[in-house]
């Protein structure tokens, strides 16, 4: 590769999503949910989606990994568009392991027979690596995401759920992908277990790696994102720096999510207070 060609893909987003429609069903059962949607994500990036159940959050993501067929548009990943790609292209993309998910469910991101050792190891393998190695990486993945060694020889159905959570966090990063899309990866977890997975999410900033975390909660994505896209009728009604759209929402959606998350209002109040403080301070 030249040193254009490398400047060029580093400069190349992860993921770019261009003018998408996806739509469910057909005749007068057809169903639009999503139309005419762009996004990117640039490298190292952790952008969220929020927006109420049912706008199309689940679909946008299932569709960016091949698990709903585009209507429209591309969706290009690290460059290479995906958007009609047939089920071989998708097998030898995943095998690369440029893109990795985390769902809400943990049960759905592993697979129920496999140990926690298989379950971390599996995507190494596939992958070339020799068991000794990837096992010694596993085992830098699971300390990563704060579990304990003792967990490998256990199957999923025997661990907790925010263990679960963590196990698949783990799983995703293992193969050291450029994207991770997480669909609501907090939801089913109790408050210390949020709080807990959001921290080692936050930790992941320097890893290099991109994030595309979707959550119907603006208050756990804002915490994270650099950017928050805000998906409401099928549409990105807004797409902003995290700190800008929390605090001068744009878009009459938005202002009704910001006025809902008590949290953000009370922080972004403070913020204000502070803010006019050391105005006043200054003259
Ligand atoms: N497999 C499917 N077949 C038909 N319709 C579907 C399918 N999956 C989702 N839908 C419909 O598409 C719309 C968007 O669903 P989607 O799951 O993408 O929403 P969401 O934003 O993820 O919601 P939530 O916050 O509840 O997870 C909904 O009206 C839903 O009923
Ligand atoms: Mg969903």
């Amino acid at each position: 590769m030249s040193a254009d060609d490398q400047q060029r893909a580093g400069d190349r987003p992860i993921l770019a999503v261009e003018d998408l429609a996806v739509h469910y069903g057909a005749g007068r059962r057809r169903q639009s949910v999503l139309d005419g949607v762009s996004l990117s994500v640039a490298r190292g990036e952790t952008v969220g989606i929020i927006g109420e159940t049912g706008s199309g959050k689940s679909t946008f993501a299932r569709t960016v990994l091949g698990l709903v067929r585009a209507g429209r548009g591309r969706i290009l990943i690290d460059g290479e568009d995906v958007a009609r790609h047939k089920p071989r292209q998708w097998q030898a993309l995943r095998r690369r392991g440029v893109v990795q998910y985390v769902f809400q469910d943990p049960l759905r991101s592993l697979d129920p027979d496999l140990t926690i050792e298989d379950s971390l190891v599996e995507p190494l393998l596939v992958r070339g690596m020799r068991r000794p190695e990837a096992v010694e990486r596993a085992r830098a993945y699971l300390g990563r995401v704060r579990l304990d060694e003792d967990l490998l020889p256990r199957l999923p159905g025997e661990l907790s759920g925010g263990q679960r959570q963590r196990v698949a966090v783990a799983r995703a990063l293992v193969a050291e992908p450029g994207l991770i899309i997480l669909d609501e990866p907090v939801s089913a977890l109790d408050s210390a277990n949020r709080v807990g997975v959001l921290e080692i999410l936050k930790g992941l900033r320097d890893s290099g790696v991109a994030l595309l975390f979707i959550s119907h909660d603006l208050g756990s994505v804002a915490g994270i994102a650099d950017r928050i896209a805000v998906l409401y009728q099928g549409r990105f009604v807004e797409v902003g720096a995290a700190r800008d759209v929390v605090n001068t929402p744009r878009h009459p959606y938005t202002r009704l999510l910001v006025g809902s998350a008590p949290t953000l209002r009370s922080a972004a109040a403070a913020r204000a207070r502070r803010e006019e403080l050391r105005a006043l301070l200054r003259t």
